[in-house]
């Protein structure tokens, strides 16, 4: 039974807060974040060990949409508190031998941290004693290009990651900086996004009387506007 202790120098990185800063070594050579993605968005994660099963899945899903992240400014860099040769092995039998749901013939391009101190883990929370004290719980990091944290999810051992939802947020991000507004439950590009209360756009009564027939007011409080998908992927994705 593995003893529940209390990390010492833990820290959980808060939305709105600079990135914590650390230098690493990674399957793709020496990083030094956030520093090396300045202008960039980035998915920082964390997952609890190589050679097991939820993370395979976890990776060969991630890797095989690492082009649709790309496209969107968004780099990817994984973590786990193991070394690097056992990630080197876990990468070469995932692409030599694994074939999981279509995916074969899978390489993992994005760089995979190697964390044996625990040092990154500890700097951003990723170690949660209640869960292990030897493996990364499975965080996820959103940081934009400015390298604030924007997006903070944490998930157990047991349960793989949805990465349509990262991706969605990824999206859903930008689309709330570019246009300035903000995404109501569940969007997706191409739904009405919600019109920004309290001065942003005009008073509340501004907003009811409006007769722009792209806005739609459910309440003082609650108004949406239509945002077409065109302008988001066009805005985010540069396509024409
Ligand atoms: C997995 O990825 O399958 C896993 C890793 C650590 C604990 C439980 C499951």
């Amino acid at each position: 039974m593995e003893e529940k202790t209390e990390m010492k120098g833990t820290h959980i990185p808060r939305i709105g807060e600079p990135a914590p800063e650390f230098k690493a070594v990674t399957t793709q050579g020496d990083i030094n974040f956030p520093g090396d993605y300045k202008g960039s968005w980035v998915i920082l994660f964390s997952h609890p060990a190589d050679f097991t099963p939820v993370c395979t899945s976890e990776f060969m899903t991630f890797a095989s949409m690492e082009k649709d992240f790309n496209d969107a400014n968004c780099k990817l860099v994984g973590l786990s508190v193991d070394g690097l040769y056992s990630h080197i092995a876990w990468l070469r039998t995932i692409k030599e031998k694994i074939e999981y749901k279509g995916m074969k013939d899978v390489e993992v391009t994005f760089p995979l941290i190697e964390d044996i101190t625990m040092e990154v883990a500890t700097k951003y929370g990723m170690m949660m004693p209640g869960e292990s004290n030897t493996k990364a719980v499975r965080a996820v990091f959103v940081i934009d290009p400015a390298g604030i944290v924007r997006t903070v999810i944490y998930y157990p051992l047991s349960l793989g990651r949805n990465f349509s939802e990262l991706y969605r947020i990824i999206i859903a991000l930008q689309a709330a900086d570019e246009f300035k507004i903000a995404t109501p439950a569940d969007w997706q590009p191409g739904d009405d996004v919600i019109v920004p209360t309290a001065g942003s756009c005009g008073t509340a009564k501004d907003r009811m009387d409006s007769k722009d027939p792209d806005i739609k007011c459910y309440d003082w409080f609650f108004c949406t506007k239509k945002l077409s998908k065109e302008k988001v992927l066009k805005t985010i994705l540069k396509q024409v």
